[in-house]
């Protein structure tokens, strides 16, 4: 019988889940109090007097969540009405009967999963009881600003995409899944620019990662890509090109290099639709909102770079005949694990279950994916997932928390050996995969 292993939790000093809660979420607290401040004058034109009550409400809002915060004071109800607020406070309560003590749910004692969701839902509280100002995104101007940095690196893939178009119908298999092989690997490392990870500090792609896909290969610890391309291949030749839906993390770089992907599933007819998801709210700094979606498409078509401005108008055009849709289910913004999706967002988990592939980008979904316990790294991906498997369903992640399965005997331990923070630097990664029908 399976034991499940506790959650990750700032409980272990010294923990990369403890340094986070106690340096990074502070920090990045800071920052979007910052925001706001330097937005002060832009409120009051908007909104006058109002603008800059709201503006001082909603930073006072966040001191104090920052003073909760560095003082492991118990997690408090939301207070807003946003329509996910009840299924927040249901959940706190029943944290709360399980551990059997009102003010044991607290930042420092509780999962780090769930404390780290809580904070960024909490910002979003602070903005919406502040009703001029409560669609501000205080994460926006590092969003924005990361996309610019990366702008020659958006270049060289765009070009590569565009030099692809020209020559994709017609190519054979065994050249599709070459340039497939290319392009998932530029989105899986394209997760290393979040924003999250350096506490919201400058942290973008400055050169084009096609170039050193090859360097990159060793830093790859778990490489599933064989049965990535199997499962849509053996879709599409069973029933014609399916669809593909990937789960988006972050905003930027990253984004890119999912639109770059999705571009040439759809050109190159190893999938008839992609359906993004994203997040519903500003969250973990970076992740994509449907307002940074549209941005960087909107930004892409006006760039004033020939096979930028031509990959934009494709993707426009690709919204806007429905072959891409994007989605934001509040079940991407709450603290749960995804094994708990079937019963708790059982619309989304029926809804996945349409896929041919389920794409899962970046850290924050493995970490939902195998619960954010604290797994052997030897133990399945399969059994880490605790059931869950909608339709199969591949994990392109960068390490960035202590959680890792999956791995060989003996490989967590060479690595620890060598590497002793190779679980939190972004510089390892995975291509997992799991099939519910190989089960
Ligand atoms: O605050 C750290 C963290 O929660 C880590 O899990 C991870 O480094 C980051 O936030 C989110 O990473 P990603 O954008 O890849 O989900
Ligand atoms: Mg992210």
């Amino acid at each position: 019988l399976l034991t499940v292993p506790p959650a990750l939790s700032a409980r272990v000093v010294g923990s990369f889940a403890y340094l986070t809660i106690r340096d990074r979420l502070p920090t990045i607290l800071t920052k979007a109090v910052d925001s706001i401040h330097r937005h002060k004058d832009k409120f009051f034109e908007q909104h006058g007097e109002e603008g800059i009550r709201a503006e001082k409400a909603a930073i006072a809002l966040l001191s104090k969540l920052r003073n909760e915060l560095q003082t492991d004071k118990p997690v408090l109800a939301l207070s807003d009405e946003l329509e996910d607020a009840d299924a927040w406070n249901r959940y706190l309560q029943r944290h709360q009967n399980l551990q059997g003590d009102q003010d044991s749910v607290s930042w420092f004692k509780s999962p780090w999963l769930y404390v780290e969701c809580y904070m960024y839902r909490r910002i979003q509280e602070a903005l919406w009881l502040n009703p001029p100002i409560s669609d501000f995104d205080v994460f926006n101007e590092a969003k924005t600003q990361s996309y610019f940095e990366s702008q020659r690196a958006v270049m060289a893939l765009c070009t590569y995409l565009e030099g692809l178009r020209k020559s994709i119908e017609g190519l054979p298999d065994n050249q599709l899944l070459d340039h497939f092989g290319k392009l998932l690997q530029v989105s899986l490392w394209g997760n290393k620019c979040d924003l999250s990870i350096s506490a919201g500090q400058e942290n973008s792609q400055k050169v084009s990662p096609l170039d050193s896909l090859d360097d990159l290969r060793p830093y790859i610890l778990v490489d599933d890509f064989s049965s990535v391309w199997s499962a849509l291949i053996l879709g599409r030749n069973q029933s014609g090109p399916g669809r593909v839906d990937i789960v988006l993390d972050n905003a930027g770089f990253e984004l890119t290099t999912d639109l770059v992907l999705a571009d040439f599933l759809v050109s190159s007819g190893l999938a008839r639709t992609v359906r993004f998801h994203g997040k519903s709210m500003p969250w973990f700094v970076s992740d994509v909102t449907a307002r940074d979606f549209q941005w960087t498409i909107r930004q892409t078509m006006a760039a004033n770079h020939m096979w930028m401005s031509k990959s934009g108008v494709q993707w426009q055009s690709y919204v806007q005949e429905g072959t891409w849709t994007y989605h934001d289910h509040p079940f991407w913004t709450q603290p749960h694990q995804f094994c708990d999706m079937a019963s708790d967002a059982a619309d989304l988990y029926a809804d996945l279950q349409g896929a041919a592939l389920v794409l899962f980008k970046g850290d924050l979904n493995y970490r939902k994916l195998t619960g954010d316990l604290d797994w052997e790294p030897t133990v399945g991906f399969d059994v880490a997932l605790q059931g869950f498997g909608p339709a199969p369903l591949c994990s392109l992640r960068t390490l960035k928390a202590n959680v890792q399965v999956g791995l060989q005997p003996g490989q967590a331990e060479k690595l620890s050996a060598h590497h002793p923070d190779w679980m939190t630097s972004g510089k390892y990664a995975v291509v997992q995969f799991h099939s519910p029908h190989s089960d």
